[in-house]
């Protein structure tokens, strides 16, 4: 049996729960050593929760030896400082995104990570499960041709309707872009690849939010409208936003010579894949010989059956497992037993964080902001990864 990799967890808060249940329950390659929090009755109840050995301060998590890997599940405002120290203290590191707020510390992190030849890596890694999977798979086959387009939206009315402790959402480093652009983010980037251009305009719908019965100004904007070019050619719309009370946009599509591909929601790990087949609605209007008015009605009324739900051939995961996050540090962790590459790469992690940074510039600015930093497609999922996770 393969050795399991240690791993220590700091940040027990909403998030964690998910992280821990999956971490300590469902994925194998992973033994949680340690949980640690700014408030040490967290770490203590969490640990007990999940029958974690050791509740600790983050110093202490550091300074065990059988700690490998490092979860960080603060909140983002924390995440330069907290994984400088997991870096520092020579612990691979899969940090809650975004990596940093700062490009230029996104960058820091990543050297640091590299003289000492560590992983350092952000969330998400919903595109690990089925759904975005399926979408590359799609891509990369052909059956859409080269990929012209895209668009990209997450629209809500705002984190405070739900969540118990909102606040930092409105804060610096909050936001919906910061919040849920890297979802959308590094799913284009893993079907696309990097971007190259992106312009910008942002809006504050409702400044002022109820946050835990106070009425609280937003320091940030709480809509991001943005026009994006990508390095293969591709150009796109994205909207993130905390003002729209509903919406009827697609989350995610993509749109090639040969035809559309609608991808499921990028915050999620499943969800149908369906592909638009350009080509074959084209056979059906040029079959018709009939003048103009008939191929219009030849192509309205054969619309539908040019979509197809692809078959999914990476299998959706049993409900119980819907919410996979720790898959990406499960990942990692196979990564580091088995000598190769984790699937989540840092510079994927940091281009996201010069991303999320450009959409504020290009806004402020007027201007498109020209992309500093590059990054390649990472490998995909095996189509067995359902066996993978449960092993
Ligand atoms: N809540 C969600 O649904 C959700 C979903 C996906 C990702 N995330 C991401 O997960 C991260 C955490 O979000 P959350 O909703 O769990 O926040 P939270 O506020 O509920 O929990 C954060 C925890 O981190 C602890 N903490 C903060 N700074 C710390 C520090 N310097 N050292 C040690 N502990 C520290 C806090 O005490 C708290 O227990 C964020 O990066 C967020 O973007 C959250």
């Amino acid at each position: 049996m393969m050795r399991k990799v240690g791993l220590g967890i700091i940040g027990c808060g909403t998030i964690a729960d998910v992280y821990m249940t999956n971490l300590t329950q469902h994925f194998d390659q992973v033994e949680v050593l340690a949980v640690a929090d700014l408030f040490a009755e967290k770490a203590k109840a969490a640990a007990e929760k999940f029958g974690i050995r050791k509740a600790c301060t983050v110093e202490e998590l550091l300074q065990d030896p059988e700690i490998e890997i490092v979860l960080d599940l603060t909140i983002p405002a924390a995440h330069y400082s907290v994984n400088k120290q997991v870096l520092e203290a020579g612990k691979h590191l899969y940090c809650e995104k975004p990596l940093a707020l700062k490009y230029a510390e996104a960058e820091e992190l990543v050297r640091i990570a590299r003289e000492k030849d560590l992983m350092c890596v952000s969330a998400p890694d919903t595109f690990l499960g089925a759904g975005i999977q399926e979408s590359r798979d799609v891509i990369d086959s052909g059956r859409i041709g080269s990929p012209v387009g895209f668009t990209a939206n997450m629209t809500c009315a705002g984190h405070e309707l739900w969540h118990p402790n909102p606040g930092f959402y409105y804060k610096n480093g909050g936001g919906p872009m910061f919040d849920m652009g890297p979802y959308y983010l590094t799913a284009l980037i893993y079907l696309l690849g990097p971007i190259r251009r992106i312009s910008c305009f942002t809006a504050s719908g409702r400044p002022v939010r109820n946050i835990l019965g106070t009425e609280t100004e937003t320091e940030v904007p709480t809509t991001y409208t943005a026009i994006m070019e990508f390095v293969c050619g591709a150009i796109g719309t994205m909207t993130m936003s905390f003002d729209h009370w509903d919406t009827s946009l697609p989350c995610l599509e993509v749109y090639g010579t040969k035809g559309s591909v609608y991808c499921p929601d990028p915050d999620s790990f499943n969800g149908p894949v369906t592909v638009y087949d350009g080509q074959k609605l084209k056979g059906i209007v040029d079959a018709v010989t009939a003048p103009h008015p008939a191929k219009i009605i030849a192509m309205v009324t054969n619309q539908g059956s040019c979509k197809e739900e692809a078959k999914m051939e990476f299998a959706e995961n049993p409900e119980h497992r819907a919410n996979m996050r720790g898959l990406g540090v499960t990942d990692m962790a196979e990564a580091l037993l088995d000598g190769r590459k984790s699937r989540m790469s840092a510079e994927i992690s940091v281009h996201v964080v010069e991303a999320l940074n450009a959409f504020e510039e290009s806004a402020r600015t007027g201007e498109a902001y020209v992309m500093k930093s590059t990054c390649e497609r990472t490998e995909p999922m095996g189509k067995d990864w359902a066996l993978w996770e449960i092993r």
